[in-house]
């Protein structure tokens, strides 16, 4: 456990790190998670001993969106879609219409818009990424269970208020669900979706959501395929942008996840030490350092250190179920402020263009295939002709490190990779309200420690990534991102390549932020969590299906905002089962513990295992028929 002491000490001791969470920020949600709750739930009768449950309810912790109390609403069904045969690649797309109704409030004028996305699905099937658009905007990046025989079902809620604009108009509601269907591979796992708004109008305290006027999305505009860029190399994905001449402030919004041999960049090896083990171990190369750019016209603008999530079949997939590890069903997003860079994106008397690009750390291309990424820009005009000039472009180098060793014969090869940016960025705008200073500066700080054994087969590997985002405006901040992300993988794939093999992994991730972001309240979230497990394989239909397994995972999660409201849980799931599921805070009702029938109690449930008899005469193992 060396590693984790590695990665506090890193924390203790990185200066120079201007505003992180203060422990005054953070006092709030360690005593919130330390009062525990302070009811007892009268609502539900008490469990039995009955462990067959289904649906297995099935979730990603989150906060629930805040909306008004005592007002009215309305609720649009937005889709109800089967992503099952064909559904690869090939997106759901709907036309939407705001609604006009008077309960749901003024169009554009909402106090809060909300999305209940809700997804069923029973049978075999892999996890799945997802996307959903509004207008070609990313405004959801999700990802699915791994669901079970008897059904699993699993709700997340997401306050999409800040896409306002959006919602205001007419245009395609467009939801990927890539998923494949092959009988051949026991994959028979469809996804019923249900996604449903909620509109709410304003109340005498809790007034119409203050937002931006236009967004404008960085993606592909594809009408029928998924809208993200697919990014492989160095040169990222360009979307021309003309800003309105009297846009005053914007903003990026971004969302980006590694996908195939970058799934779990923050694993993969730098290239100075694959050649330390034989390709048969799968090591993926290109060191486990990941930037997402922001360029204007070429010119990097601010970037984003991503927090790694992991989905429901990553590592060992039976850590992941019911409980997944944050992020997965709700992925964080990133901003970046453009506004110091207005005076050139309202320059006339050219094209603009605005570059999300993947920096990793091999070379050419800098990292493997592939990364995600789509963003929009959200910004605010005013009333008359931006104008202005760029002060200050100081772009500190990223200044990465890579050291490493081994033992003789590389029994135990052990890396070490560091990385830090400073940016800062001023400019000086002349708008309606006069001359004021804008600025946009990021200090962040990254370390990586990988140790491998057994060829590769054995991994430790911990990483934090801490940092500070701060956009001013006339001196006042307009965006605050303060955040620290460590994780630390053990993985033990030594007899994955055997006949009847087997693998497993014990997980510690971490989720501090407090982020203030440009539009909407400022919040703090403070999430931990472990996870270990194990996965037996079989030989049929071919090597490595999984046939049984255990997994753990436990969780305490805090949210606090700057609206008073709170929200704090502590959950733990063993072998496919609730073990326990408490929630308190203000906001405990709108997103409940999973239901007492659900809680099997300490053991957990009965473990995830699939049904196998012998085939006559053969010897082989196969499984039941339908
Ligand atoms: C969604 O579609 C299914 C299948 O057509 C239908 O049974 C179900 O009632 C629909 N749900 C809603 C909320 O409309
Ligand atoms: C979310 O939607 C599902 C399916 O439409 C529904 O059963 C559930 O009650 C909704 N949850 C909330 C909190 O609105
Ligand atoms: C963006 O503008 C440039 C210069 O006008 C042009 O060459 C390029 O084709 C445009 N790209 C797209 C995606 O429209
Ligand atoms: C040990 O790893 C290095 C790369 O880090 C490689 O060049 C060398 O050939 C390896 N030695 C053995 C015995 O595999
Ligand atoms: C997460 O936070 C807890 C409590 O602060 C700490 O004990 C643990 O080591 C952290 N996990 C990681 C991976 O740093
Ligand atoms: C990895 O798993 C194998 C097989 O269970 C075991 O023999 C070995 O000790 C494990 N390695 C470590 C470092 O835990
Ligand atoms: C999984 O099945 C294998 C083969 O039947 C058995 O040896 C192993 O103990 C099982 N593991 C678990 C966790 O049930």
């Amino acid at each position: 456990m060396l590693f984790l002491f590695n990665v506090l000490l890193l924390l203790a001791c990185s200066p120079g790190v201007i505003s992180q969470p203060s422990p005054e920020e953070l006092a709030p949600l360690l005593q919130g998670l330390a009062e525990g709750p302070n009811e007892l739930d009268k609502r539900v009768p008490l469990m039995t001993n009955d462990n067959t449950v289904a649906p297995l309810v099935d979730l990603q912790i989150f906060a629930p969106p805040v909306v008004p109390k005592g007002g009215t609403s309305c609720q649009l069904l937005l889709l109800n879609h089967s992503f099952g045969v064909g559904s690869y690649n090939a997106p759901a797309v709907v036309p939407y219409t705001p609604p006009t109704a008077r309960n749901c409030g003024k169009v554009g004028e909402w106090a809060a818009i909300s999305l209940n996305l809700t997804v069923y699905s029973k049978g075999t099937q892999y996890d799945r990424l997802s996307a959903i658009y509004l207008a070609h905007t990313e405004i959801w990046r999700s990802s699915s269970a791994e669901p079970t025989k008897t059904g699993t079902v699993w709700t997340t809620l997401k306050d999409v208020s800040h896409y306002t604009a959006l919602f205001s108009k007419p245009g395609d509601l467009m939801m990927d669900f890539s998923n494949i269907i092959d009988p051949s591979l026991l994959l028979d796992g469809a996804f019923e979706v249900t996604l449903t708004a909620t509109f709410f109008a304003p109340t005498k305290n809790f007034p119409t959501a203050k937002v931006f006027d236009t967004i404008t999305p960085l993606s592909n505009l594809s009408p029928t395929l998924p809208n993200f860029f697919t990014i492989a190399d160095d040169a990222g994905a360009s979307t021309n942008i003309t800003l309105p001449e009297t846009t005053v402030e914007a903003y990026v919004e971004i969302f980006c996840s590694g996908n195939s041999a970058e799934e779990f960049w923050y694993l993969n090896t730098p290239d100075e030490f694959v050649g330390a083990f034989p390709e048969s171990s799968g090591l993926v190369g290109k060191g486990p350092f990941r930037e997402v750019q922001v360029l204007i016209d070429g010119q990097l603008a601010g970037v984003v250190w991503p927090f790694a999530v992991i989905y429901t079949g990553g590592i060992t997939p039976s850590n992941w179920r019911p409980l997944t590890s944050y992020g997965a069903y709700d992925q964080p997003t990133y901003w970046v402020s453009i506004t110091p860079f207005l005076p050139v994106l309202l320059d006339r008397s050219k094209t603009h263009s605005i570059t999300l690009r993947v920096q990793g750390q091999g070379t050419n291309p800098s990292i493997n295939s592939n990364w995600f990424v789509s963003g929009s820009v959200h910004s605010r005009t005013g009333s008359r002709k931006t104008t202005g000039r760029i002060t200050k472009y100081s772009i500190g180098a990223l200044d990465i490190k890579t050291t490493g060793g081994a033992t003789a014969g590389n029994a135990t090869v052990w890396t070490k990779v560091t990385a830090a940016r400073k940016i800062n960025i001023q400019a000086e705008l002349t708008t309606e309200r006069g001359t004021e200073v804008v600025s946009f500066t990021q200090d962040l700080h990254y370390s990586n420690d990988a140790r491998y054994e057994d060829e590769g087969w054995v991994q430790w590997g911990s990483q934090t990534t801490t940092g500070t985002t701060v956009a001013k405006q006339r001196g006042t901040q307009v965006l605050r991102d303060a955040f620290t992300y460590p994780i630390s993988v053990f993985s033990n794939y030594s007899l994955y390549t055997l006949e009847f093999g087997a693998y497993g992994s014990e997980i510690q991730q971490n989720h501090t932020r407090v982020l203030q972001p440009p539009v909407g309240v400022s919040r703090s979230i403070h999430s931990e969590q472990h996870a270990k497990g194990a996965i037996g394989m079989d030989n049929w239909p071919g090597l490595r299906h999984a046939i049984n397994g255990t997994g753990a995972t436990e969780q305490t999660f805090a949210y606090t905002d700057a609206r008073g409201e709170s929200y704090f849980r502590d959950a733990a799931t063993k072998n496919d089962g609730w073990v326990r599921d408490v929630v308190w805070g203000t906001l405990r009702d709108a997103n409940p513990p999973v239901p007492r029938n659900q809680i099997f109690g300490q053991g957990g449930g009965p473990g995830f295992r699939r049904m196998l008899h012998r085939r006559a005469g053969t010897g082989a193992l196969k499984p039941p028929s339908p």
